[in-house]
């Protein structure tokens, strides 16, 4: 099969747009979630399935260093798995990292690497799901964020200040100065957990509620990370408790400076609720055939100056006038794919450097709006919109 495969590859033919991983199962249990980690039991029961996170490319970074370290990127593999009671909902996701990065707190320029679980605040219309990186205009998302950093001393809120002194500035020796020192490592804080409500990179609220608070872990065990959630099924800010729901799922590699928007991430993925009915539509939407031919597709965007703005295959020149699309199959969804070609100013892609490309901006501010430089395709035929969503849902790095 797999030699099938690079032999029609060479051909030079494009292999028809297939659909993203399979949906994710969410098993019911009677067992409580409140306190999940890697290695608990309830995690025996669960099925996992394999899902595909994709580098985002979207963005170039300033730093010519990282964007060497993140030149030839493949996408990951994950293995993930979840479950669900009454009240809560866990999940567990598995993914191979060769080294152990982890943030120190007085160092700017070594990253930890972290991982993201993303829901959508809103999925009654599947059609119009926030934007994959960070959520967009109008359409938020939840995100719990967990990232691997070294001790790092928090007197505040503990309102402890005899311990926030420079060790040399203490006037303790020997004996004294150890004591001092185990009191310090005592207080520290390596646990880095952050809920946000994003509506992009610019709108980003901290959630701290002291109540349903998530319980969020990473552990590396033999060159894998595992990371766990749990969280209620219901809060103030998202309703998960529904047939089919999407999440996304994003690591971070510091050994590559991953941060902010340079993570790898999946598409939206449908999880089923086992034992509850309905959500059709979400799931045909994330999982269904994608309609149209790729090989017509890409004739189609070819013809229609898309390259002019767009870095589209990883051969084609680097351009800044627009987002490179190498991975853009990867995580995005066909009907966002749909969407951006019609009606480009509905998610405008957040990220964007003014530096890069001084007189074409990505937007421009009109009444406070932002409305997206890119040309509208809204007057393009039917079939060759069906013919490019096909043909951009192939365009993704192989997983390593
Ligand atoms: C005049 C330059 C220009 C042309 C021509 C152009 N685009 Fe764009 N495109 C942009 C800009 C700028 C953005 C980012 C702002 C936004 O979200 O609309 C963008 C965004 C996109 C996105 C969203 C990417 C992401 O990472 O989420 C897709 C998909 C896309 N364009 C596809 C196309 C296709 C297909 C064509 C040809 C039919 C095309 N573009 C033609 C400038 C252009």
């Amino acid at each position: 099969m797999k030699k099938l495969a690079s032999t029609l590859l060479a051909a030079g033919v494009i292999a028809s747009a297939v659909a993203a991983d399979s949906a994710i199962t969410a098993v019911k249990v009677n067992a409580n979630l409140d306190k999940i980690s890697y290695n608990s039991p309830v995690w025996k029961s669960a099925k996992y399935t394999t899902v595909t996170l994709y580098p985002q490319t979207t963005i170039k970074f300033n730093d010519k260093k990282t964007n060497a370290l993140n030149a030839n990127n493949k996408a990951i593999s994950a293995q993930v798995a979840a479950a669900y009671n009454e009240t809560r909902i866990a999940f567990i996701i598995k993914w191979p990292d060769g080294t152990k990065s982890v943030q120190q707190g007085n160092k700017t320029d070594i990253y930890g690497d972290a991982f993201a679980v993303q829901f959508a605040e809103n999925y009654s219309n599947p059609k119009e799901l926030p934007y994959i990186g960070m959520g967009s205009d109008g359409r938020a998302v939840v995100i719990h964020l967990q990232k691997e950093t070294g001790l790092t001393y928090e007197p505040n809120g503990k309102g402890d200040v005899s311990h926030q002194i420079n060790p040399n500035q203490t006037n303790l020796f020997e004996k004294d100065l150890a004591t001092y020192n185990k009191e310090v490592t005592a207080a520290g804080i390596a646990d880095y957990q952050r809920s946000f409500v994003a509506q992009g990179f610019r709108s980003m609220t901290e959630i701290k509620d002291g109540g349903a608070k998530p319980d969020v872990h990473l552990d590396y065990v033999k060159k894998d990370w595992t990371g766990t959630l749990s969280r209620p099924l219901k809060d103030e800010y998202v309703n998960l408790d529904s047939a089919v729901i999407p999440v996304s799922f994003a690591v971070w590699d510091g050994a590559k400076n991953g941060r902010n928007g340079l993570k790898y991430l999946t598409s939206w993925t449908a999880v089923t609720l086992q034992g509850k009915t309905g959500g059709a539509d979400l799931m045909s939407a994330l999982h269904g055939k994608i309609e149209g031919d790729a090989a017509k597709g890409k004739e189609a965007v070819a013809n229609n100056g898309c390259t002019g703005c767009h870095q589209v295959e990883k051969t084609d020149a680097e351009s800044f006038m627009g987002p490179s699309l190498v991975n853009v199959g990867g995580y995005a969804t066909a009907d966002y794919l749909r969407e951006s070609i019609v009606n480009p100013s509905a998610v405008v892609v957040p990220g964007y450097n003014r530096n890069a490309h001084s007189n074409t901006p990505w937007y421009n501010l009109e009444n406070g709006k932002r409305v997206s430089t890119m040309t509208d395709f809204s007057f393009l035929e039917k079939a060759d919109l069906d013919n490019m969503v096909a043909y951009l849902k192939t365009l993704k790095a192989g997983a390593k």
